[in-house]
């Protein structure tokens, strides 16, 4: 055997070199999500990266982040350059001087809960229950439990496709109406993070009416939008006849081979589209600490 093969290995080519594309896109297998290389979020971001950003986005409906050191500012500002931010109702966890960011957390410091830790225990796509949902969302790890609280995505296009033809034609054409109120008093049983809500914050979540079947505006692709969480019932059925409709589709949409698993790491930034997919956070031990920062995107009317 030559020598030469047992030198030692040219050392690595950086990550990003004057005038090469800098990041890269690794999609993941499965149906949903990829990881972005190459980039980081506290350098500001430029016009040629954000379109890439934006391509893979639509593409595969999870962008996936790791290892950014950011401040909530700068998540802020990265979150900006998709659209207007959404605040959210539940203004009591607010990042103190951010309102933009949602803390979601199951910490309960001097006796008060300091987010919202039960956000995602009923599939949803966030703020589906307003006139104009959320394109997407970013919630970026600030403490992570050592077990458990993953957060799964449901790819609502692939529910769509894959819907049997009878449910299908059962289905296009009609609305749902979302309701804010549809879980939060049972929810409000159950746990330390539903106030109860002020006149100003029931008049903020008055229901609407949404298309059962969503074309995304973007890629012109059609998506199931119901959900366990929000959606209570499809306008002019009968009770029973919804219900059952109602839950086919829930059941339907959330089959394994529709769910990408996204289990946190230190430091991850995650954004998804709120067009495109459904999600849910898994359950932890309630002892461990899980803290995430989130910013919401607003979206179109959907159609
Ligand atoms: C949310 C949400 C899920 C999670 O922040 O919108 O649903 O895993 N979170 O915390
Ligand atoms: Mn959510």
């Amino acid at each position: 055997m030559s020598a030469t093969l047992l030198a030692d290995p040219p050392p690595p080519a950086p990550l990003r070199s004057s005038g090469e594309p800098g990041i890269r896109i690794r999609a993941f297998e499965g149906p949903a999500g990829a990881e972005v290389l190459g980039l980081d979020l506290a350098e500001p971001l430029s016009g040629a990266d954000f379109q890439r950003l934006h391509r893979a986005h639509l593409d595969h409906h999870v962008l996936v982040f790791r290892d950014q050191r950011i401040t909530p500012q700068q998540q802020i500002d990265f979150s900006r350059r998709f659209g207007p931010l959404q605040i959210h109702v539940l203004h009591q966890f607010q990042l103190a001087g951010h309102p933009e960011i949602l803390i979601v957390s199951n910490i309960i410091e001097n006796g008060r809960p300091i987010g919202l830790g039960d956000a995602g225990v009923y599939w949803h796509s966030d703020l589906s229950y307003k006139e104009r949902p959320s394109l997407g969302s970013m919630l970026h790890a600030q403490e992570l439990p050592a077990e458990g609280g993953d957060t799964l995505f449901a790819n609502m296009h692939l529910a769509w496709d894959t819907l049997p033809a009878a449910l299908r034609s059962a289905t296009e054409g009609l609305r749902a109406e979302h309701s804010y109120l549809a879980k939060y008093e049972e929810l409000r049983q159950r746990s330390p993070w539903r106030p109860k809500l002020t006149d100003e914050q029931i008049a903020e979540v008055r229901p609407v009416t949404q298309p059962v079947v969503r074309t995304h505006p973007e890629t012109g692709r059609k998506a199931l939008f119901v959900s366990e969480h929000f959606t209570t019932r499809v306008i002019g059925m009968p009770e029973d006849e919804s219900r059952e409709l109602l839950a086919q589709l829930f059941a339907h949409s959330v089959r394994p081979e529709h769910i990408y698993r996204h289990r946190w790491q230190a430091h991850d930034m995650v954004f998804w589209d709120n067009r495109s997919l459904m999600h849910l956070a898994t359950s932890f031990p309630s002892a461990m600490r899980r803290r995430l920062n989130r910013t919401t995107i607003e979206g179109d009317v959907p159609f």
